[in-house]
């Protein structure tokens, strides 16, 4: 039975299945992440800098649209709907972090967004701004989930790192002139790093890049049936007592040195699940996946599944790899057989959509939906008199073609496209 299953027994044929409970972390090896080069199947074509921008009020950029339970994008009225972060334009681009809250956009053709303002009223939310999240509709109800960053009612603080998983019910309401929210008066912690699966604030002060314990990501698993959230976290315990594994390293070419900062680099892929479909209860849950010692950031993950098969994505940066290792901003991913299953990542590597070398930054924030379209927002573009013109809006709508264990850039849509 998979639970009686050694880690050292896992082979990389991605078959071994395990439920959501069990204690098994499949992993992002370093002999993985040597593999990572770049080609014409993942390399995302240069933004133009001449991109236009979907509102001059915010910034916009982590986007999510509303989903259904099983993570299709949902509409409501005829109307589609997606949030983002956001922060007012006045505020450096560098600094929105800082102020984001979420707002929202609704259109009627899926890429002409129209700007709604903030989907909470003031002063409801926890901690001091609003980071990347998910929001699925059931009925006419919204569950929101989001990450409480910074301690409550903070203010703008860059220091402080402290990340909680947040929720809170609303309504959507919408005629034929516009969409709107009523509700989210009833906001929740619902999950808190425990300090042994997943690390806390205080285990991560030595830590060399920002600590995670974010991004929330709902949906029904159709196998268990039961309600899940994928996060974003860091290995439990304190910042550089991690010891990498075997496991970890994996089979890497004869010479490969693993240097001793590595054990620093602890991005993981957590899962919580909802004790019953109120979502009122959540348990932490074992990490899905894990990047130790090969990447201490492993964002927005997220997944979708296709013939069975389960493709969990997640985003990371650059300069979030190990030392020894290096890759780009962008999207990586990783198929297994089951939501808890022996993960193997895409493309031998894990990356499915990096920047191209000469625009590192210019897009970020992958999100891929069922249909295999790829949403991000455009950063920070090179222009053509050796300058960068900031983004804070949606990029073109990338597609991504997928089969078995390989992906494919198959071509690119309208910006913000969201179908
Ligand atoms: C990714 C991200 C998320 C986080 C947000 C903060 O772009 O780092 O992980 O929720 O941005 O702005």
């Amino acid at each position: 039975t998979p639970a009686s299953a050694s880690p050292h027994d896992a082979s990389r044929t991605g078959t071994r299945q395990y439920t959501a409970d069990d204690d098994h972390t499949a992993v992002w090896s370093r002999a993985d992440a040597l593999k990572l080069k770049q080609d014409r199947t993942n390399t995302a074509p240069r933004v133009s800098p001449d991109f236009p921008v979907m509102t001059d009020k915010v910034w916009v950029w982590d986007t999510w649209p509303l989903t259904k339970l099983n993570t299709q994008t949902a509409t409501y009225k005829g109307w589609h709907v997606i949030f983002s972060l956001t922060a007012p334009r006045s505020v450096p681009f560098g600094d929105r972090h800082w102020y984001a809250k979420i707002g929202y956009f609704y259109s009627r053709d899926a890429k002409s967004w129209k700007y709604g303002g903030d989907l909470f009223q003031p002063g409801t939310s926890f901690g001091s701004r609003e980071w990347a999240g998910s929001a699925a509709l059931i009925g006419d109800k919204v569950y929101s989930f989001y990450t409480a960053s910074g301690r409550d009612n903070g203010g703008v603080d860059p220091n402080d790192a402290l990340q909680r998983l947040a929720q809170a019910t609303g309504k959507i309401h919408a005629d034929k002139n516009r969409v709107w929210f009523s509700g989210f008066r009833d906001h929740r912690i619902i999950a808190e790093a425990d300090g042994k699966m997943y690390q806390t604030l205080e285990q991560s002060q030595q830590g060399p890049i920002i600590y995670a314990f974010r991004d929330p990501f709902v949906f029904r698993d159709p196998r268990d049936r039961k309600v899940h959230l994928l996060f974003e976290g860091n290995t439990g315990g304190t910042a550089g007592t991690y010891q990498c594994t075997k496991r970890d390293i994996g089979d890497v070419p004869a010479g490969h040195e693993v240097p001793e900062d590595a054990k620093y680099y602890t991005g993981n892929i957590g899962l919580a699940t909802a004790t019953g479909d109120s979502m009122e209860n959540w348990k932490l849950q074992p990490p899905l996946l894990s990047a130790n010692c090969v990447n201490q950031q492993t964002e927005r993950p997220h997944l979708i599944i296709r013939g069975g098969k389960y493709y969990l994505f997640t985003i990371s940066h650059k300069f979030t790899f190990a030392p020894g290792l290096s890759g780009w901003d962008g999207l990586y991913g990783f198929v297994g057989p089951a939501l808890r299953s022996d993960y193997r990542p895409l493309n031998g590597s894990a990356l499915v959509l990096g920047n191209p070398e000469d625009a590192p930054t210019q897009q970020y924030s992958h999100y891929v939906m069922p249909n295999g379209l790829v949403e991000s927002f455009i950063d920070t573009v090179p222009t053509a008199d050796g300058g960068t013109r900031f983004g804070g809006t949606l990029a073109r709508t990338l597609v991504l073609s997928l089969k078995d264990d390989r992906t494919r850039l198959a071509g690119q849509l309208d910006y913000g496209f969201i179908p």
